[in-house]
Parts: structure tokens; C-alpha cells; sequence
């Protein structure tokens, strides 16, 4: 039994009218714990949307998908956000960091949110932030930091979260390359260190070689 099994999973958008799309085509996918995958694709392939299918974001329109051996579908509401905000820590190309705050509020998001700030937490967060290279960067506005930067703290919320995939969209996209070795050095530390299973997007034949395997998405079907 893998951690992450999905099913003959499909995914529609827009339902019903003209345009639908499936973004997902019957993809069937074992990832043990521990693994480190490139996923690779065109553009369109539905590579984000099998990270947003995995982190419990979006909904299967049909399939499975099995978490740790449990259906995802049938899972209590609880049990789906602890999904998002506990187990699964999510890095985009984007950052999705609020850019005003300090890099240390960022980092411990996930546990305002979720209620579950507390001072042990805060400390936490920053022997995690000097441990992924952001040591006396707690206070600086997250908007503030470079790119590479930015995605170590996504890193660094995700190793606070104690969650155990991270999963990755593009995360070198903006990157250049001095930085992109730095981010994957630090990703596959994490993944040999920690055990973190970890799920990179990526269209950079140098992050898909750095990981154990390359699973590869054309028409939202994985073809090899
Ligand atoms: N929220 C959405 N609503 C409608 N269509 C979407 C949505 N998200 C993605 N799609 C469509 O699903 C397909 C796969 O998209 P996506 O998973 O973003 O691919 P990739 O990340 O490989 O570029 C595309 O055709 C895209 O236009
Ligand atoms: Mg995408």
C-alpha cells in the first residue's frame, strides 16, 4: 500500500457545459513514502491539477484516490483539512506568501489558521528557518526576501507543519540556475534526512534528474 494512491482518477472543470475539460483522464499512480518524483508535461497536461487533486484541494469527478490507505472521498471534513494544513505542505511558483508580513508569520500561517499557534510552535519555526538557510531572517517582510528566498520559506512552513510530502508546482520556475541547484540541493536533504516524500512539477530536465523518478503527463493520462 502506497502513501498517495490514485485510481483511474478523472477530473472535469465545468461540468456540463461546452467546455469541459478533462483535466485528469483516468490516471492511475503508487508513491511510497519517502519517494522523490519529477512530474513533467506540456503545459495543459493537468499536472497542477493532480497536485491540487492530491493535496485534497480539488475533488475527483471519478476514481480514487486513497491517502495513507484511507479513501479521500469519504473522509470527514476535519480529516481533509488536516490533509491541507498538517500532512501536505504545498510550494508554488508564485510563492503564495502574504508579502507585507514577516518571514516568521509565513511560516507559522498554517497554525494561526488553524488555531494551533502556540510559543513552542514559534520557536519551532525558527530552528526550522535556520535549518533551510533563513537564520536571522524571521522579522524581514516575506516580500522583501529574493526568489530563492521566498521558496525556502514555503519550505520552512511545510518542515513546521512536521508534514510529510511536500508537494511542489514549478517551484524553480522563477529561479535562475545558481539558485534552482541551491532549492533542489535543499529539497533532496530534506527528502534523504527527514524521509519527506516529495512531488516536483517541473519543465527543467535538471530538477526531473535529480529525482528518483519522472512520471510523465500528456492529456492528463501519465504515459511513462
Ligand atoms: N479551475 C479550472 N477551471 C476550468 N478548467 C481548468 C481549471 N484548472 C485547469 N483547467 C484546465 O484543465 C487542464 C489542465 O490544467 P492544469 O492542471 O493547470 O495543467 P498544467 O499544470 O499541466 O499546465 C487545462 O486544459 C486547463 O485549462
Ligand atoms: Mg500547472
Amino acid at each position: 500500500m502506497g502513501l498517495i494512491e490514485l485510481k483511474d482518477a478523472v477530473k472535469k472543470y465545468d461540468i456540463g457545459k461546452e467546455t469541459e475539460v478533462a483535466a485528469l483522464a483516468g490516471t492511475s499512480l503508487t508513491i511510497e513514502k519517502g519517494e522523490m518524483i519529477a512530474i513533467t508535461g506540456p503545459s495543459g497536461s493537468g499536472k497542477t491539477t493532480l497536485l491540487k487533486i492530491i493535496a485534497g484541494i480539488e475533488k475527483l469527478s471519478s476514481g480514487q484516490y486513497c491517502w495513507n490507505g484511507q479513501d479521500v472521498e469519504t473522509m470527514k471534513e476535519k480529516e481533509t483539512c488536516r490533509l491541507r494544513n498538517t500532512d501536505i505542505g504545498f510550494i508554488s511558483q508564485d510563492y503564495s506568501l502574504l508579502e507585507e508580513e514577516s518571514t516568521l508569520f509565513n511560516v507559522c500561517l498554517p497554525q494561526m489558521i488553524g488555531g494551533r499557534h502556540t510559543k513552542e510552535n514559534r520557536s519551532n519555526a525558527m530552528k526550522v528557518m535556520d535549518e533551510v538557510g533563513l537564520m536571522g531572517l524571521y522579522r524581514k517582510p516575506a516580500g522583501k526576501l529574493s526568489g530563492g528566498q521566498k521558496q525556502r520559506v514555503a519550505i520552512a512552513r511545510a518542515l513546521n507543519m512536521n508534514a510529510q510530502v511536500i508537494l511542489a508546482d514549478e517551484p524553480t520556475g522563477a529561479l535562475d540556475r545558481e539558485n534552482t541547484i541551491l532549492l533542489m540541493e535543499l529539497l533532496q536533504k530534506i527528502n534523504r534526512e527527514k524521509g519527506l516524500t516529495i512531488l516536483i512539477v517541473t519543465h527543467d530536465p535538471l530538477v526531473a534528474e535529480v529525482c528518483m523518478k519522472e512520471y510523465h503527463l500528456v492529456d492528463g493520462k501519465i504515459i511513462c
